[in-house]
Order: structure tokens, then sequence, then C-alpha cells
């Protein structure tokens, strides 16, 4: 089992390493583990792949949604830092106790697959703006 867990994680090491900066799909270990991650932390509140409206708050990170107009440098703080309290709105709260960045990473690469190729190539555009590359 140990054995089996440390390959795995290898293996995810080095899928995160050379999906950088091109446009290869990530890889099943990495998507299976961003979803186990999705529906044990956020799926409560911001729900799932379809259904529910650019209104809705908290929001949807779905195609319907507004998540893909940010870089992932912002999103990944966001998920680690929370939001300030809004008048009216639910808390975003923070992550940081309970997710690396590379988990937050995962989570990201899972909701992309919710996505269309329009919104993930603007967003991937964004993200090249904003962001180090790194
Ligand atoms: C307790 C409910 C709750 C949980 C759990 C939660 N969120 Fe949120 N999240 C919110 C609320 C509410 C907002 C909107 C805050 C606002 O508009 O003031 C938000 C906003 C966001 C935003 C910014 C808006 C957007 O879509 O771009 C991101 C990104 C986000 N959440 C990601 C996540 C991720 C990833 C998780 C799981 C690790 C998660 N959230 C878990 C309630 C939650």
């Amino acid at each position: 089992m140990r054995l089996r867990a440390g390959v795995v994680a290898v293996v995810g090491a080095g899928v995160l390493l050379t999906a950088c900066g091109d446009d290869q799909p990530e890889a099943e270990v990495d998507l299976s583990r961003g979803e186990e991650l999705y529906d044990r932390h956020c799926v409560a509140c911001h729900g799932g792949a379809t259904g529910g409206s650019i209104d809705d708050i908290p929001p949807r990170h779905n195609a319907e949604g507004h998540t893909w107009h940010h870089a992932d440098c912002d999103l990944i703080d966001m998920v680690l830092d929370g939001l300030p309290q809004r008048e009216g709105h639910p808390q975003m709260p923070g992550f940081e106790d309970e997710l690396s960045e590379a988990e937050v990473e995962a989570i990201l690469a899972y909701i992309k697959t919710w996505w269309d190729a329009e919104q993930r190539e603007v967003q991937a555009e964004i993200t090249a703006q904003r962001c180090n590359g790194d």
C-alpha cells in the first residue's frame, strides 16, 4: 500500500511538471485527486459540473459561472486566503490550513474540465497575462 501511494505521488509530480506551460490535457491522476478534493471541500457550497446560473451565490464554477474570468494565480489565492465577508453574502472560507497549493491546482484542473474550449482558451490567456508562469 505504502509503496503504491509513493509511486502514484511521483507519477503525479512528473505529470504536473510536464504539463506546465503547454496545452497538454491534465492527466487522469491529477483530475481524480482534484475531483475527490472538490467533492470533499467545495461542492456543498458551489455545486457541481452542471446547472446553476451566473447570479448564484455562492458562485458556480462550471461553464454557467464566472470562475473562468479569473487567472490561475488569483484563483489559488482566493481559495487559500478566502474572501472578505460582503454584506448579505455568505463567506468564502480560506483553505490554507487544509489544502496545499498543489491540491488547489488539482481542484482547478478538475473544474476546468467543466468549461468549454473557448472558456479554457480565454482563461489560459488571462493566466498568461497575470501570472508569472510558475
Ligand atoms: C461555506 C461555503 C463555501 C465553501 C465550502 C467554499 N466556498 Fe468558495 N465561495 C463561497 C462564497 C459565498 C463565495 C462568494 C463570496 C462573495 O462573493 O463575497 C465563494 C467564492 C469563491 C471563488 C471566487 C468566485 C469565483 O468563482 O471565481 C472561488 C474561486 C471559490 N469560491 C473557490 C472555492 C473552492 C475551490 C472551494 C473548495 C476548496 C470553495 N470555494 C469552498 C462559499 C464557499
